[in-house]
Formats: C-alpha cells, structure tokens, sequence
C-alpha cells in the first residue's frame, strides 16, 4: 500500500517507488520520522525514532518541560508553525484580529484517496488514480479554528512525493497569513551539503555546492519571477554524494513567482529543508470562510546522486506535468528570425529568411519582436498588439499564409505581461501598470509590467491575445517576459492587501495561460524569459518547452544545458544553432560544434540561413536529419551527464533509450589539448552483457563503454563529437 497509517504506534508511511517517507503523531503533534531509501513498516515498539527527537535540542528547553507544547524545540516538526515554541525557522506564521502571530497546529484527523487532486488556479503535477496517492492530513488551532490542511501525493512509479498545504479560515475574524511553506522537512543530525542553481540574465543554472553550516542558508527569488538569479531548486546531499552514488534530498517548486528555498540547521545538526512562497514582502488576507491553497513542491529522494535526481525530475514533468497536444509528439525544428534581424525587417526579409530554412527542411518559421504598434526598437508599443503594415503590408495573416504556402508551419511572439509607457494601451489605462503610488514607474528594459492581479486586466488580455491568434494561421507562440517586477503595487487593490500582488499576478498569469491553452489547443507555447528567466516547472504546465537562454553560443550552452538538466528534460529546452561571431561573446566556433549542441535539445535556428556558406549549410542539413534520426532517444530516454564543464574542459552527456535499445552520447571539449593527456568517458546505465555498433560499423560491449570508456584527446578548440550506438 502506498499510504498506510499504522494506528497503535500513530506512524503515517509513505512509499514511494524506492523510498519512503514517514511521519509519527506525538500526542496530537505531527512530527517528522524519516524520509529515504525504502523503510519496511517496522519500528522498535518501546523507543520509536522519533520519539528519541523529544530528547534532544537544547538544555533550556528540556529543563522547561512542563508539557509537550513547550518542547517543540526539540522535537522534528512536520509542519513548524511560529509561536508553538518550535522556534526555529517555521513554515508557518499568521497574524491574527487581536495582534497575536502564535499558532498550534493539532493533529484533527487524516483521509487517504486514490490519484490527485489539483490545486485551484495553480500549476501542478497530476497522476491517474492508479499511478498515485493522496494524503491530506488536516491539523487545527483550537484558539482561531484555522484549519491547516497538509497534502502529499506519492507516485508508485517515481520517487516523488507532492506536498502543497490548503489553509482554512473557519474562525470569525480576518487572519494575514504572514508565511506559507509548502513543504519543511526536519533531516536528522548528519553532514550536509547544499546544491542551488544560480545565474543572471546570458548564464542561467550554475550549480553551486557549499556546506551547510549552523545558520539559515536561504536560495530565494524576490524578483517577482522565479529568476535565472536563483532557480527554484534545492538539493541536500552528503559530501561524499556524487553525480551517479549517494544519497539527494531535493525539493523543486511548481511555481513562477517569488520563492524562498532554504535549509537550517540547529545545534544537534538536525537540517530543517524548506520550500515555499517566499515570505519576504508577502502577506494574504484571510477573512472568515475563505481558503488559500499554497502552490506545490516536488520532492525527489534519490539514492543514485544527482544524476539519479535529474532522471526522476526529467519523468515527473514529462509525464505528470507537462500537458496538451504537445506532451508526447514530436515538436517542428523551428527558425527565428530575431538573431538575424532583431526589430528591423521587412515582410520580404522574413519570406527570404523562412525560404533559407525551407530549403534546409525546417518545419517553421516564427516571426519575433517588432511586428506590431510602431515598435522598432526595445522603446514603445507592447500593449499595442495589431500589425505594422508599414513592415507588413499584408499583415500577420498574410505573411503567415504566404508562410504555409511555402510550406511550412507559422509562429509569432508575443510579450501579453507588458505595456511599453509608449503606447496606446497605456495611455488609456495608466494604471494598469504595477506601480507604486506617488513614485516614477521603474521601467526596464523602458517597459511596466503589466497589473495581472487586477482580473479586469487578465480578461482584457485573453482577448487581445485571442484576436492575434484567430487572425491569422499562427501554430506557435513565443510567450517572452521581459523584465523582473519593481514598484510592487496595484491600483485594483486596497492598504492592506498591497503585499497579496505578486501571488495574485501570478494567479492572474495561470488564469491567463490556462485559457489561452484550453482555447487553442493545437497551438505550441514557448515560455521565453530574456531566455531562461522564468524556467520553471510552474511555465513547463503551459508550454511544453522555453528558450533556455540569450546566449547561444554553444559553448556557453554546453554549460547552460548541463546545469537546466539538473531539474529538467532535454526537450524542454529550447536549443538554436546562431551565427557566429555570437552576439552575446563575440566567440565563434565551427558550425558541426554548434549543430551538436543544439540537437541536445528542442532543435531550431536562430540566423539568416542564407548568409551562411554551402559547407555551412550542408552541416545544417545534415544535423536536421540526425536530430530527426536521435531525437526520440535525446527527448524521452535517460539522461546521464558523464563529464562536467564545471569541473573541467570536456562536457559529455548520454541518452538512453527507455528499452536501451539506443544510446547517444555527445561529447564536447573547450580547448584543444596538447599532447599527453587524454580524457576518459566512461558509459552509464547500459547492459554490461549487451553489444552497441557506432556509426562506423564498431562494436562495442555495455561493460567496455561502462568500464574502460572511450579516450578523448581534444585535437581543436570548441570540438564536438555525436555518437549514435544501437544495440545489435
Ligand atoms: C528576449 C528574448 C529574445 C527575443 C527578444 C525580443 O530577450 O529572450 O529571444 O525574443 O526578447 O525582444
């Protein structure tokens, strides 16, 4: 059984496919037991562990024990709540009509139910009633009747457990939720280390690893946007885990706004792992009778290190999060003309630019900014969403049309979250900008974003976005989002729910998004953030795929890719071979280097193709042609990062095909090596007894790939090899 309450010692276990998560009711407090590898359903009946927590924690707490309350402190809280006398970090704290900010959660009572539900007006995983399980545990303080409901979903198939928490204000006065988490988890004493995914704008997901010391380490976005700065990640680990061996507790946000992630760690070296909105500058006013549903975390345990971790993440969005047409088919090779023209084009232009990838055999051309308003630089017109016949005499339903008569498919981008201060839409609802009263509206990029937690807002944009996309053929849409949120503040709300603005903008986004999504089913939507600035599992339940990133130079991608894969799947991440010198770090490297790298991912182009030489062009063909022959293997198979390009001059990435019928292994180097050295690759997760011929006809077995590996001496700068082995 999945979930089973074992009533006499008052344990709740949860298993997962290889692990299990535990939790034990001391009284009628829900304390943490164990989460790890799989955990048979026996514990010592006389000294439960955690029972043994009560013992532990710091002397003044133990010598004021009068009664179970007051020794919070010491106990490993499920679900700590601010005023409890756990005074760590808690995962919840409200304020109340008198003042008062203490809540006591009491265990109330707990139901199990097949499959799971959703969360409302929020992004999240979902399961067949076959595939998970759903534990609510409802918990209550008696003083203001708020009712906390924690909700764990457990995949049978994967090592995730869900967690998100429903809160019920059943009392008679107003409550201002202060602080929601949706997931705290008290790891015992051990040494940990922490891995976070930072960056910026051009260098998103750099994976950090430090050791967790005796203080709150927090990993957060208050950007308004999940941010490149800080991706909404965080793995625990042992120092002696590594990328394929040991133990990873991690947590990852199905979110898009403000997060905080974080681990403390006490004086016995016990680790409290959280997740959840972040707490910084929000605030929710609960009156009587309402409800708030926090957005879900995914945990991941895994025993196989971070490699391990990746590959359980890569499942759960493909197959739980991920939804729509798109899910599972096979997604067009796409040219975009933005790096060959950014905003200065003509109608003649984009058909000659899509007749250059007609000829290569891609399958769509999208057409970026500047087609709209009068916008012809970064300046003015978003909001103004009808065509420049100036640029486009016959309009985006003619040049799309004229599109698919060349056959091929038509895209077009959109920016639908702002408003330049230039433009029509502004200068009719000047407030409909977030902004702060009485102050100059921050603009970035010269551009507001636009009031989603106003619902007036959000309807009048499901509108405007719904007449672009009935007017013409359009079969894609780039969704971009291009700026951070400053000025917090709205004109649709009052005093004191200023701090609710960036959670409603998010709703109002979902809200947004989910109708768009449902009205135009066969359109493909591409998150899109100045790149990878809002790549998060919260985007990937909307549109199947985002621009991982402004810099496509392939060798500031191999990184990129690498550090993205952490959490999500090759085919989630939009991956364009560009021009060289590269726009972004005037580098440029061959065009086979920059062809390997993008067929590990969602493949397009993002260059005028014919300013490119026929030699040029021929390794263009020819990688169209093995992205079509690799990509089932690259965007549904196993994933396992062989060699880092943080650690040294080689990245290597292998893809096995679910039934290991297939393997395809790309490696890269930076420089050239002098002679001497070489470099071993060694193969993961294959058939040691099972035979793979390479592209040249050799053989190989799974154990010579695992265990002698291939050597690698880099004989030029930015080098790359694609390696296709089929068992035989
Ligand atoms: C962002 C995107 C780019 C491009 C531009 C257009 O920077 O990441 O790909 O669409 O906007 O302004």
């Amino acid at each position: 059984m999945p979930i089973h309450f074992d009533e006499e010692r008052g344990l709740l276990y949860l298993h997962a496919k290889n692990s299990t998560y535990v939790m034990g009711l001391n009284q009628n407090h829900l304390a943490h037991v164990y989460w790890g590898p799989s955990l048979p359903e026996e514990m010592p009946v006389h000294s439960p562990v955690w029972k043994l927590t009560e013992m532990m924690g710091s002397s003044m707490s133990v010598a004021s024990a009068g009664s179970l309350w007051r020794t919070l402190d010491n106990i490993r809280s499920e679900y700590p709540t601010f005023g409890s006398g756990d005074l760590r970090e808690p995962a919840f704290h409200a304020e109340y009509a008198d003042g008062s900010r203490a809540t006591e959660l009491a265990y109330v009572g707990h139901t199990i139910t097949p499959g799971k539900p959703a969360i409302p007006g929020l992004p999240a995983t979902y399961a067949e009633e076959d595939a998970a399980t759903t534990l609510t545990v409802e918990l209550a303080d008696a003083v203001t009747d708020l009712h906390v409901f924690l909700l764990y979903t457990v995949f049978s198939e994967l090592d995730v457990i869900t967690r998100s928490v429903r809160v019920e204000n059943r009392g008679k006065e107003t409550v201002t939720i202060r602080r929601i988490f949706s997931a705290s988890v008290d790891l015992p004493p051990q040494k940990l280390e922490a891995v976070s995914l930072f960056g910026g704008w051009a260098k998103e997901c750099s994976p950090s690893r430090v050791p967790v010391t005796y203080a709150d380490l927090t990993f957060d976005s208050k950007r308004g946007h999940s941010s490149a700065h800080m991706s909404p990640f965080l793995a625990l680990l042992p120092p002696e885990t590594t990328e394929e061996v040991g133990s990873v507790y991690a947590m990852s946000f199905v979110y898009s706004g403000n997060f905080a992630a974080g681990v403390y760690k006490d004086i016995t070296g016990t680790h409290r792992m959280y997740m959840g909105l972040n707490a910084f500058d929000f605030g929710w006013r609960l009156d009587p009778g309402e409800r708030f549903d926090s957005p879900e975390v995914a945990m991941v345990y895994s025993g196989e290190g971070l490699g391990g971790m990746s590959r359980t993440y890569h499942e759960l969005w493909r197959h739980h999060l991920i939804r729509g047409k798109y899910k599972y088919a096979e997604r067009p090779v796409l040219l975009n003309n933005w790096e060959a023209t950014t905003f200065t084009f003509t109608e003649d232009d984009i058909l000659a630019i899509a007749e250059g990838g007609k000829r290569l055999g891609v399958d769509m051309m999208v057409l970026d900014d500047g087609w709209f308003g009068k916008r012809n630089d970064p300046t003015s017109s978003l909001g103004d969403w009808y065509v420049n016949r100036d640029k486009l005499p016959s309009g985006i339903d003619g040049l799309a049309a004229k599109v698919e008569a060349m056959g091929m498919r038509f895209g077009l981008w959109l920016e639908p979250e702002m408003l330049s201060p230039d433009s029509d839409l502004y200068r009719a609802h000047p407030d409909w900008c977030i902004h702060t009263p009485g102050r100059d509206r921050l603009e970035w990029r010269s551009q507001l974003t636009l009031d989603l937690s106003r619902p007036e807002v959000v309807d009048y944009m499901i509108d405007t976005v719904s007449k672009v996309l009935d007017g013409a053929a359009i079969s894609y849409v780039k969704w971009d989002m291009n700026r951070s949120m400053s000025n917090i503040g709205s004109a649709g709300l009052p005093a004191d729910r200023q701090q609710e603005v960036p959670h409603r903008y998010m709703l109002g986004l979902y809200r947004l998004m989910e109708t768009l999504c449902q009205r135009y089913p066969d359109i493909l939507f591409e998150g899109c953030s100045s790149g990878g600035q809002r790549f998060d599992a919260g985007i990937l339940h909307y549109m199947p795929q985002i621009w991982t990133s402004d810099d496509s130079d392939a060798i500031e991608r191999e990184r990129i890719h690498t550090g993205t894969s952490y959490v999500f799947p090759p085919e989630t991440q939009g991956s364009h071979v560009s021009a060289c010198p590269n726009q972004v770090t005037k580098r440029t490297v061959p065009m086979k280097t920059r062809c390997d790298v993008a067929v590990c991912g969602q493949f397009g182009f993002e260059l005028d193709l014919n300013r490119e030489s026929e030699e040029d062009l021929a390794v263009c063909r020819g990688a169209i042609e093995t992205y079509k022959r690799i990509r089932h293997t690259v965007h549904t198979g196993k994933m396992y990062r062989l060699a880092s390009p943080f650690e040294g001059n080689y990245t290597a990435w292998q893809f096995v095909e679910q039934d290991g019928s297939r393997v395809v292994a790309f490696i890269g180097n930076t420089l050239a090596e002098a002679a001497g050295g070489y470099t071993v690759i060694r193969f993961r997760g294959l058939d040691p007894e099972a035979r793979y011929r390479d592209d040249i006809g050799e053989i190989y077995t799974g154990a010579f790939l695992m265990n002698i590996g291939l050597y690698e001496r880099a004989a030029e700068d930015f080098g790359t090899r694609l390696i296709t082995l089929d068992r035989v």
